[in-house]
Formats: structure tokens, C-alpha cells, sequence
């Protein structure tokens, strides 16, 4: 399956339709952004590492029975994925307090979280991606009760399958965020998930390996990325 033409030009993934109508090809580019794109920079091999990571996951999820939009790697920087109707607002489960949570409610970072938390947020980079709640999403219509219910149901299974996975890696899951769409009615995980959309620390030094290092400018941005994907089993 080709690409025909881009549809979307996200802040680090791009989007195309191809010569099949329910299908588009994503690709993951080395642009890095944080802070709404105040902060942005390309980091060499961070697409290909991201691609490789978001297929692998996405399969570990799809096995566990989340639906998701993942299709196929189509090369070191592509994947093919079903082409989803998407819901405007981010899904986002902690575990372990970082990032705004402690500068909204004044917390320490690393205080943990039991049980975990749930949050949503308005998708708006103009807006700074505000925190809103069930009935924000049911006042202006940008998802159904059901879809809601269906949404956090599908985010709290993720947690319990990564964090298992990412533990038996020797990494704490402290955080991460979600997308989803529909495709042919139902909810179905989009988007990623990668070291760009999540918190991993390492479990004894608590060594920071994911975008918090290009966030806080701690370095070594891809390389961490490329450890978590290791640790995991992948080959990068
Ligand atoms: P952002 O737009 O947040 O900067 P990206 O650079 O990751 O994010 O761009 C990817 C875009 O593709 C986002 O707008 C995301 O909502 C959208 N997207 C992800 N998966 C799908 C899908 N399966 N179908 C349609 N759109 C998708
Ligand atoms: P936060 O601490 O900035 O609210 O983010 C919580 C987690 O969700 C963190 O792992 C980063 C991720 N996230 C994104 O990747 N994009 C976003 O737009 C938001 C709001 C959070
Ligand atoms: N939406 C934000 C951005 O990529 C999330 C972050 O700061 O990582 O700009």
C-alpha cells in the first residue's frame, strides 16, 4: 500500500490517505515537540525508533483485546493503520505524580498515585490541551456517553498491560496518554503510544527515559528511547 497524498501534518507524525479508502499510512518523522510546539527539534532516528516501538506495542494491546488502529510496519519510519474517525480529546491514566498534575494540585513528583488516576483533556495545542471533564465532552457533543464509558474502560486495560510489561522490563509506567476514534461504530486506540506520549522511569535509579529528558533538556533523548525499546526486546 502506497501513500497518495498527505491529508495531515501533525507536530511529529504525519498522515496520508492511500489508494484504499479505510486505510492510511502514518508516519512517524524525527520532529520533537514539547510544550504545545514551543519547543521543537529533530532528533536523528527517534521516527524509526518510535515506529518500530508503536507496532510493537500496539500488537502487545490488540493481543490483550484492545481494538486498535494498528495494521502493519510498512517500513522503518511507516505503518499502515485504519483510518478512524478521531475523538478530540486525550486520555490520560498516572500512576506516579509528574508534569502538570503537580503544578496543578501542588504534589511532589514521584508520589504515588493509588489507585491511579483518569483525565481527560481538550485536544487544542491553541488552548494548551485544557483539562476538562464528562461534561464538557457531552456539552459540546464531541463524544457519546457510551463512547466515554468505553474510552476509560480501554485506558485502564492498557495500564494493566503495560505496566506489567514495562515492570518485567525494569521500568515504572508513571504516566501516559491516549487517543481514540471510531471505525465502523465502535471505539478503537489510535494514534500511539511511544516514549513521545508517556512517562517511563527506570525502576531502581528512576532515571528519567522518555520525552522528559527533551522537555527538561536532560539529553541523550533517542538513546533513552532506544534503551526502553531494548529492554523490551526490540531490536533498534
Ligand atoms: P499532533 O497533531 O497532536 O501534533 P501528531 O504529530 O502525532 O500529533 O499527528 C498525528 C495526527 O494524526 C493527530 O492529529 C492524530 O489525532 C491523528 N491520527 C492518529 N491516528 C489516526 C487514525 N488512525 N486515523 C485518523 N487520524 C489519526
Ligand atoms: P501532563 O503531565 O503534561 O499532563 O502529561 C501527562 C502524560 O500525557 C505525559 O506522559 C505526556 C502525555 N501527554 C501528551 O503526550 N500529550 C498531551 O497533549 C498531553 C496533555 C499529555
Ligand atoms: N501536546 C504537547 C506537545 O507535544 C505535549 C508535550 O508537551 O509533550 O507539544
Amino acid at each position: 500500500m502506497e501513500k497518495v497524498s498527505e491529508l495531515v501534518t501533525g507536530k511529529a507524525k504525519s498522515v496520508f490517505s492511500t489508494e484504499q479508502n479505510d486505510r492510511l499510512v502514518l508516519l512517524f518523522r524525527d520532529d520533537t515537540s514539547a510544550f504545545d510546539g514551543a519547543k521543537t527539534e529533530q532528533l536523528a532516528r527517534k521516527g524509526k525508533v518510535n515506529n518500530a516501538f508503536n507496532g510493537y506495542i500496539m500488537q502487545k494491546l490488540e493481543a490483550a483485546g484492545i481494538p486498535t488502529h494498528f495494521e502493519h510496519i510498512l517500513n522503518d519510519n511507516e505503518s499502515i493503520v485504519k483510518k478512524l474517525d478521531m475523538i478530540p480529546v486525550e486520555c490520560v491514566v498516572r500512576n506516579i505524580a509528574a508534569g502538570s498534575i503537580c503544578k496543578r494540585l501542588g504534589v511532589q513528583e514521584g508520589l504515588e498515585l493509588n489507585p491511579s488516576t483518569f483525565e481527560f483533556f481538550y485536544k487544542s495545542d491553541e488552548l494548551h490541551d485544557p483539562m476538562i471533564n464528562e461534561y464538557h465532552i457531552r456539552s459540546f457533543g464531541w463524544a457519546s456517553d457510551d463512547e466515554m464509558a468505553k474510552m476509560k474502560e480501554l485506558t485502564f486495560k492498557v495500564n494493566d498491560v503495560l505496566k506489567l510489561l514495562f515492570s518485567e522490563a525494569g521500568m515504572l509506567l508513571v504516566d501516559y496518554k491516549l487517543e481514540f476514534g471510531r471505525y465502523e461504530g465502535n471505539v478503537v486506540l489510535g494514534d500511539e503510544f511511544t516514549p513521545d506520549g508517556c512517562r517511563l522511569w527506570d525502576k531502581e535509579s528512576l532515571k528519567k527515559l522518555d520525552k522528559d529528558r527533551f522537555r527538561q533538556g536532560l539529553g541523550d533523548v533517542v538513546e533513552c528511547y532506544e534503551e526502553v525499546a531494548r529492554r523490551i526486546g526490540l531490536e533498534v
